[in-house]
């Protein structure tokens, strides 16, 4: 894991809220986007265990789930190709087999070498049947496999390490949530005066239950206040603030995560939800190779795009 452990620490960057018209409150944003340029943010911290496990067991090739947009699907091909492992990603939607230069994040997973595998949307619902891994080791041989998202035990330990003396003294840890593996490590990690707030990407909340199967602890909420309408659902507020966000402290943001946790925060500090004087921080858990699919989505629209 040699690799792996030269980027074990981000930078944590201190925002100038006076610049947003804020008082009265910190916000300190930590740049696990910096880590790695594909296997960025939360990506690199739910694999660095998993990939050990997999050389441990002498595994060639990683197997992983995806949608065409999928973070962990560009992660998982870009950390195949650094650490010689094989990649296969199963893609839900036949019809983007024959999109793939199209799709910016499948044609960066093509081009580190990962073999793409593309089901029905209605065959993928059944990608956590025993009989379905069977079969796909039948067909491509054995491997090791990652869930969808890469959430598992191994995942949590990882982004435990996200949280350590540094950031012992803040008062809220904000965190966006997809399958809810990140914000699990963290609560896992968080002393019990911290409150880790989770702004869920999709609608819903049901990610409580998941932290739940891996701590006892309860010092967390999850809001889906700020999900724009569902996953990977954006509006023009919200490109705006991106791009606003951006010119005010060269921080890119994507638009399916961390544009909205940011957001969100934003929000809440504007509508006084935390206490004076509390030090924010906020993990910024990477994304960045999104915005390419999102802006050509955008422009098929005519709608301005992220910058
Ligand atoms: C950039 C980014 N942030 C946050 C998340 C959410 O992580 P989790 O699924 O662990 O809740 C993801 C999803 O995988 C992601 O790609």
């Amino acid at each position: 894991m040699e690799h792996f452990s030269i980027y074990n620490n981000s930078p944590i960057a201190k925002i100038d809220l006076s610049v947003f018209n804020i008082l009265g409150n910190s916000l300190s944003i930590k740049r696990e986007d910096m880590l790695h340029p594909f296997v960025s943010g939360n990506k690199f911290r739910k694999l660095k265990y998993n990939i050990q496990a997999a050389q441990e067991q002498g595994q060639k090739t990683l197997l992983t789930f995806g949608g065409a947009f999928s973070n962990h699907i560009a992660a998982v091909a870009a950390a195949g190709k650094e650490f010689g492992f094989e990649t296969i990603g199963v893609i839900r939607g036949e019809e983007l087999e024959v999109k793939i230069s199209e799709n910016a994040t499948l044609s960066f997973a093509k081009s580190c070498g990962m073999r793409l595998y593309f089901i029905s949307r209605e065959a993928y619902r059944d990608k956590d049947n025993p009989e379905f891994i069977i079969n796909l080791k039948n067909q491509f041989g054995d491997f090791y496999l990652l869930p969808e998202g890469g959430s598992n035990a191994l995942a949590v330990k990882g982004c435990e390490e996200i949280l350590s003396n540094e950031t012992a003294s803040f008062n809220y840890i904000c965190v966006p949530v997809g399958t809810g593996g990140t914000m699990a490590g963290l609560v896992k990690a968080s002393n019990k005066e911290q409150q880790i707030l989770g702004f869920s990407a999709l609608k819903g909340t049901f990610q409580a239950a998941e932290i739940a199967k891996y701590t006892p602890k309860t010092n967390f909420e999850i809001t889906d206040d700020y999900c724009f309408g569902g996953y990977g659902k954006i509006d023009i507020d919200l490109i705006r603030f991106i791009n606003e966000f951006r010119e005010k402290t060269k921080i890119s943001l994507d638009p399916v995560y961390t544009g909205k946790m940011i957001y969100g925060i934003m929000d809440l500090l504007k509508k006084g939800h935390f206490k004076e004087n509390s030090r924010i921080f906020a993990v910024h858990t990477g994304g960045l190779q999104g915005i390419a699919g999102m802006n050509q989505k955008l422009k098929n629209k005519n709608l301005p795009i992220i910058e």
